[in-house]
């Protein structure tokens, strides 16, 4: 008998295990491709009041754990509650994406860290619903924005091509340090309050790691997540990381070297070696299906889905795309790909 046959699968395999089949889970599994999700959006127009009613939430998270045998589940939240709970207004305009407030004097988002965690614990709410409600051999999933990333959408007020922060982060870098320095103060004690309330693994996004020179990619990207990485340590959570810096390319290596994840998320431009000399450094991969392919479906969609299992499934590999699913991809193609690598 395997000891930890018990351990969820997803779990497993971030401790370095290779299961009999790669858990799956999807970033963005939640949200407009599912009608059910639009339906309860439609409940409550207000984004964040959404991502902030732990009733909606936890069932905006359980909606594609029931239609779908999946391994994870992720908590339905955003990214952007952090800039919001450090005094920056937040809100979403209908088909335009975030819109950001003016950013805050650094001392006065210093003083707002200490009560991050209680902000939002709307959030650790959710998790502990979500928890209560489902299997034990799924994994559930906290999350947060990287610091670099979060600081993005505060210096630019919303989505951009972050010129201006990294333009910033070369002409004031005393500043944009200070402020990166802030955010990982915060992030670490809302990722430490998400495992108190249920979180059994966690997912750092870093999804605007791409256009940074190596010194730079070193000091906005790396040493922000080191740190955080051992303020959580230091903390006593245990709890695994997935580190995804997405549009690393090259420096992808040097990441999963130098930080300690125990799981590096691949984008959809990852090559089959790329991913196998992470893995045989002792890092569980995970990604990197094109959502592009997710939504287009049909027989490329399902051959990639094999070249996928086939060059990374014998070493330890969590299966998921390489960013987030499309709000027009067909349910059945979610659906497809999941019993594929379930055989459920
Ligand atoms: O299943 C899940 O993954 C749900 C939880 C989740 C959301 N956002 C819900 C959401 C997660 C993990 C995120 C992370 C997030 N949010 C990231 C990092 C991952 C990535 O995609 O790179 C980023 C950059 C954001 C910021 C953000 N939130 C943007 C730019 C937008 C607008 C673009 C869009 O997709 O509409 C959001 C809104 C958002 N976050 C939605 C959802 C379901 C759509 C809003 C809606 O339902 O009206």
């Amino acid at each position: 008998m395997d000891p930890n046959a018990d351990t969820p699968k997803l779990l497993r395999t971030l401790a370095g295990e290779t299961a009999e089949r790669p858990p799956i889970w999807l970033m963005r599994q939640a949200g407009r491709y599912l009608p059910e999700y639009r339906a309860l959006r439609a409940t409550t127009p207000d984004f964040i009041s959404f991502c902030l009613d732990p009733v909606k939430a936890a069932e905006a998270t359980l909606q594609p754990m029931r239609r779908f045998p999946l391994d994870a589940s992720i908590v339905f939240a955003d990214i952007l509650l952090i800039p919001r709970a450090l005094g920056q207004e937040v809100w979403f305009e209908a088909g335009e994406g975030p819109k950001l407030g003016a950013l805050p004097e650094i001392n006065a988002l210093t003083d707002h860290i200490e009560r991050v965690a209680e902000a939002l614990s709307p959030v650790g709410e959710t998790l502990s619903r979500v928890r209560a409600a489902l299997e034990p051999e799924r994994t559930l999933l906290g999350f947060a924005g990287a610091p670099w990333t979060v600081l993005t959408y505060m210096l630019e007020g919303g989505s951009s091509d972050r010129t201006a922060a990294r333009t910033a982060a070369y002409a004031d870098p005393e500043r944009i340090d200070a402020l990166l320095e802030v955010l990982v103060e915060a992030t670490w004690r809302y990722l430490a309050m998400q495992v108190q309330a249920g979180a059994q693994a966690l997912v750092l996004f870093e999804s605007w790691a791409e256009g940074l020179s190596e010194e730079m990619f070193q000091r906005l990207v790396t040493k922000p997540h080191q740190k955080l990485i051992n303020r959580l340590r230091q903390s006593g959570v245990e709890a695994p990381v997935i580190g995804f810096p997405r549009g690393a390319g090259a420096l992808v290596e040097g990441y999963a070297a130098d930080v300690a994840v125990q799981g590096v998320a691949l984008d959809t431009q990852a090559s089959a070696e790329l991913g196998r000399r992470i893995q045989a450094t002792g890092r569980t991969i995970q990604g990197a299906l094109d959502p592009l392919l997710l939504r287009a479906g049909g027989p490329a969609l399902m051959a990639r889905v094999e070249t996928l299992l086939e060059q990374w499934g014998d070493g330890p590999y969590i299966f998921n795309l390489g960013h987030g699913v499309l709000p027009d991809t067909p349910v059945s193609h979610v659906e497809q790909v999941i019993a594929r690598v379930t055989g459920k």
